[in-house]
C-alpha cells in the first residue's frame, strides 16, 4: 500500500510540478553579471541585440559601470557625464523629506535644484559602483575540513573572507569589498565597490506627483506615480571619492545610460540591471508555510494597528504628517506587500506543491548522500518555531518603541546633540505612547505565557495596566521630552535608569539572550542542510536552471513587455498614461491630488515632445509600463533598459499579485512596474521647467 500510495503522490507531483516549476522558467531568474554569457544566448533570442561583455566588463567600460547601489537599499543609474544619478523618489524620500519643514515643504511642493550651488548635500547617503565580482569560493574554503561544524566554518569563512576584502581594498580610495555566499554557502563571490559619498539632491517632484497614489496604489497596477527623483554624485577633483566638500567636483562617470524616447509596446525586450535584496526561492514547504500561515498574518495584524494609529494623527497636523510621512510609509510598504505575498503563495497552492517536489526529491534521494535532507529540516522548522515566533513579535511590538530606540542610540552615540535634535525633529508622543499601549496589549494576548521577558510581566503586576504602565514611562522618561532631555544630558545616572531605556534593553536583552541563540542555532542547522539540498537539487532537477538567490548584490532579469489577467474576466494592458491621472485626480483626497500645473497642461494639451498616442487615437503622456522582469525590492531605482542597451523606464515596484515572486515566481502574475521615462522628461521640462538637466543627458540617435 505505502508503494502505491508512494507512486501516486509521485505522479500526483509530477503533474504539479510541471505546471508549478518547469513552465515557471519562462522570465524567472537574477542573474549575475559575470557569469552572463551563460545566459546572453537566451536573451538575445528574446531579442537582445547586445553582447556579454556590453553587460559586464572589468576591461572595458560596460553597462554595470553606469549603475549604482543607492544607499543600502536601492539602484540607480547615471544619465550624464557629470554624475547626474535617476532613481525612485521614494528612495530618496528619506533625504527629501530631511529637508523638508513646514516653510520649505518639498514633499508637498517638489524641489528643484536651478543652478549647482543650489544642489543639496546629504550626510551618510552613499552610492557604490561596483568594480568587480569574482568567484572566491576555494579561497574562503581554504583549510575547511569536513570535522568542522558549523560555527567553526563560519569563523573560518570570516577569517579568510576579511583577509580578501583587506586585501583588494588596500589599493585605492573608496574601496568597500564585501564576500557573500551564494546557494547557501555552495559558492563564494567577493564584490570590490567604489563608494562615494558626496550625493547631493538635485531635484524631486511634489509628492502628488512622486508618491502619486500613496499607499493605495503602492504595489499596483494600473499605476500612475512618477516614482522618481535626481541626484548627482561628486567627486574630488582627481574624480576619486572624497568626503563632502563644497570643492568637490561633479564625478565624471565611466559610462552613463542614453536615453531612448522610443518606448515601450506589448512583447518587446526589456532588461532590468540593479541590486534586488533578498528572495528565498529554493525554501522548503515548511518554511512557506511558516511565511504565509505565521509570520505574514501576524506581522500584518500588528502593522494594521501600528498604521491606523500614525494615520488618525497624521490626518489631524501637518506637521505630525510630515513627521510621520516616511516612517509611515515604510511601514505601510511591506505590510501591504506581506498581503500579496501571503495571498499568491495561498492561490498557488505552494506549500503542497513544494512538498509534492520535496518528495519527488526525497524518493530520488534514497541511498544517496541526500537521503534523509527534507525530513530533518522539517523537523528543524518545527523546533525553530517557537523563536521565529518570538523573534517576529519583538520586532514588530517592543523594538517598535520609538522611544526606547531613540534612548539606547543615545546613551551610544558620540554626538548626542544632534542624535537628539534629528529624533525630536519627526517625533510625537502621543503617536508613541499609543502605540506602545497597542503593542504591548498584542504582546500580552499572543505571546505564549513561558515566552515572555520576566520584565513584561512584572510590570504588569507593578502598573496594573498597560495604561497606567505607558503613563509612567511616557510620563517621566527623559527621551520622551526634548527639554527634560536637556535638563539632566550630563546625569549619566539619572540616564542610565531611565524607564524607556530600561524598556528597551531589557526587552533587547530578552531577545538576545533568550531567543536569539536558539534562532541562530537552529539557523545555522538549516542553512547547512539547505546547503546539501541546494547541491542535490543541482543534480535532481538537471534541467532546471539555478540562479542564486538574491543578496543585494548586481542582478540582470530579462523580460518582456506584458500585461496579465489579475482576476477572471479581467484584462490588464502593460502601459498607463496620463488619461488615468486624470481620471484618479481628486482634490479631496490626499493622495490623488495632482498639481494645479499639471491639470492645466492636460487642458492646454501643451505636452511638449513626451507624447504617445494611444489605443483611441489620443494623444497623451505615457506614464508606466510592467514586463516580465523578475526583480525585488532593492530593484528600486533600476534602470529599465532595450534591446539596444538604452534607458526606457525606472523600475520601482511590483504588481500585488505577483509579490510571492520572492519565494515562487509565476510567469502569469508576476510583473515589475516602471515608470516610463518619457514621464519623467515631461515632468521635468513642463511641471519642473528644468530642461537644463534635459540638456545633460544623451539621447539614443545622438552622437555622445
Ligand atoms: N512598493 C514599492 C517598494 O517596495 C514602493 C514603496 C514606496 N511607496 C509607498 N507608497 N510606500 O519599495
Ligand atoms: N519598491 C521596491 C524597492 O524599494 C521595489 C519593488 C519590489 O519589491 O519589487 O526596492
Amino acid at each position: 500500500m505505502k508503494r502505491f500510495l508512494t507512486g501516486f503522490i509521485a505522479a500526483a507531483a509530477m503533474t504539479l510540478l510541471s505546471a508549478a516549476f518547469f513552465n515557471a522558467r519562462a522570465d524567472e531568474g537574477m542573474w549575475l553579471p559575470s557569469l552572463i554569457s551563460q545566459r546572453i544566448g537566451d536573451m538575445r533570442e528574446k531579442g537582445f541585440r547586445l553582447s556579454a561583455e556590453d553587460i559586464y566588463s572589468i576591461n572595458e567600460a560596460s553597462l554595470k559601470d553606469a549603475v549604482v547601489l543607492f544607499g543600502r537599499g536601492c539602484t540607480g543609474e547615471l544619465i550624464s557625464d557629470e554624475g547626474l544619478l535617476l532613481t525612485n523618489h521614494h528612495c530618496g524620500y528619506g533625504q527629501i523629506q530631511k529637508h523638508s519643514s513646514v516653510e520649505h515643504d518639498y514633499l508637498k511642493d517638489g524641489f528643484w535644484a536651478m543652478s549647482r550651488n543650489e544642489e543639496l548635500p546629504n550626510e551618510g547617503l552613499t552610492v557604490s559602483f561596483l568594480e568587480r565580482m569574482e568567484d572566491v569560493t576555494d579561497a574562503v574554503l581554504k583549510g575547511y575540513s569536513d570535522s568542522m561544524d558549523e560555527s567553526q566554518r563560519d569563523s573560518l569563512v570570516k577569517a579568510n573572507s576579511a583577509a580578501l576584502t583587506a586585501e583588494a581594498t588596500s589599493a585605492g580610495k573608496g574601496l568597500r569589498a564585501t564576500v557573500e555566499a551564494l546557494y547557501y554557502g555552495n559558492q563564494y563571490f567577493l564584490f570590490l565597490y567604489r563608494e562615494y559619498s558626496d550625493v547631493r539632491l538635485v531635484g524631486a517632484p511634489p509628492s502628488s506627483i512622486g508618491k502619486f497614489g500613496g499607499d493605495t496604489d503602492n504595489w499596483m497596477w494600473p499605476r500612475h506615480t512618477g516614482d522618481f527623483s535626481i541626484f548627482r554624485i561628486y567627486a574630488g577633483k582627481d574624480n576619486n571619492p572624497a568626503e563632502y566638500s563644497p570643492d568637490n567636483v561633479p564625478y565624471r562617470p565611466k559610462k552613463w545610460f542614453r536615453i531612448s524616447l522610443d518606448g515601450v509596446r506589448e512583447g518587446d525586450f526589456t532588461f532590468v540591471y540593479g541590486f534586488p535584496g533578498r528572495t528565498q526561492e529554493y525554501i522548503m514547504s515548511e518554511g512557506v508555510r511558516y511565511i504565509s500561515e505565521v509570520s505574514d498574518p501576524h506581522k500584518i495584524a500588528l502593522r494594521t494597528l501600528r498604521l491606523d494609529i500614525q494615520k488618525k494623527y497624521m490626518a489631524s497636523s501637518q506637521k505630525v504628517r510630515i513627521q510621520y510621512s516616511s516612517k509611515n510609509a515604510s511601514t505601510a510598504n511591506a505590510w501591504k506587500k506581506w498581503q500579496g505575498e501571503m495571498r499568491g503563495i495561498r492561490k498557488m497552492n505552494t506549500v503542497a506543491s513544494k512538498k509534492a517536489y520535496e518528495h519527488e526529491f526525497a524518493r530520488w534521494a534514497e541511498g544517496t548522500e541526500y537521503e534523509g535532507l527534507t525530513d530533518r529540516i522539517d523537523s528543524l522548522y518545527r523546533l525553530m518555531e517557537p523563536f521565529s515566533y518570538a523573534a517576529d513579535y519583538y520586532s514588530e511590538t517592543a523594538y517598535q518603541i520609538e522611544v526606547s530606540r531613540f534612548a539606547m542610540q543615545y546613551m551610544k552615540a558620540k554626538d548626542k546633540a544632534s542624535l537628539a535634535s534629528g529624533f525630536f525633529k519627526d517625533y510625537f508622543l502621543p503617536v508613541d505612547k499609543e502605540i506602545f499601549i497597542s503593542m504591548m496589549k498584542e504582546f500580552d494576548r499572543n505571546m505564549p505565557e513561558d515566552s515572555r521577558p520576566d520584565y513584561f510581566r512584572h510590570s504588569l503586576e507593578r502598573f496594573g495596566s498597560i495604561e497606567v504602565w505607558a503613563d509612567s514611562l511616557f510620563g517621566t522618561s527623559a527621551f520622551a521630552d526634548s527639554l527634560r532631555l536637556a535638563s539632566c544630558a550630563d546625569s549619566t545616572d539619572l540616564l542610565q535608569n531611565d524607564p524607556a531605556l530600561e524598556f528597551g534593553e531589557t526587552f533587547s536583552r530578552w531577545y538576545s539572550e533568550d531567543i536569539k541563540p536558539e534562532l541562530t542555532r537552529l539557523g545555522r542547522e538549516i542553512t547547512l542542510c539547505y546547503r546539501d539540498y541546494m547541491r542535490g537539487l543541482m543534480e535532481f532537477d538537471r534541467d532546471r536552471a539555478f540562479y542564486p538567490d538574491a543578496n543585494l548584490t548586481l542582478r540582470v532579469a530579462y523580460g518582456s513587455v506584458q500585461g496579465y489577467e489579475p482576476a477572471d474576466g479581467v484584462m490588464y494592458v502593460p502601459v498607463s498614461t496620463l488619461e488615468g491621472i486624470m481620471q484618479k485626480d481628486n482634490p479631496e483626497i490626499f493622495d490623488y491630488n495632482i498639481p494645479q500645473r499639471l491639470r492645466d497642461i492636460y487642458s492646454s494639451k501643451d505636452y511638449g515632445q513626451w507624447t504617445v498616442t494611444d489605443i483611441n487615437g489620443n494623444v497623451t503622456v505615457p506614464v508606466c509600463f510592467i514586463a516580465t522582469n523578475h526583480t525585488s525590492g532593492g530593484n528600486s531605482g533600476s534602470p529599465v533598459i532595450n534591446a539596444d542597451g538604452n534607458l526606457i523606464g525606472i523600475n520601482f515596484d511590483r504588481v500585488w499579485e505577483g509579490t510571492m515572486s520572492d519565494i515562487v515566481f509565476d510567469p502569469d502574475l508576476c510583473r515589475n512596474i516602471s515608470l516610463d521615462i518619457r514621464y519623467v522628461l515631461f515632468v521635468i521640462d513642463r511641471i519642473a521647467g528644468a530642461g537644463h538637466l534635459i540638456e545633460e543627458m544623451d539621447f539614443a540617435g545622438e552622437s555622445m
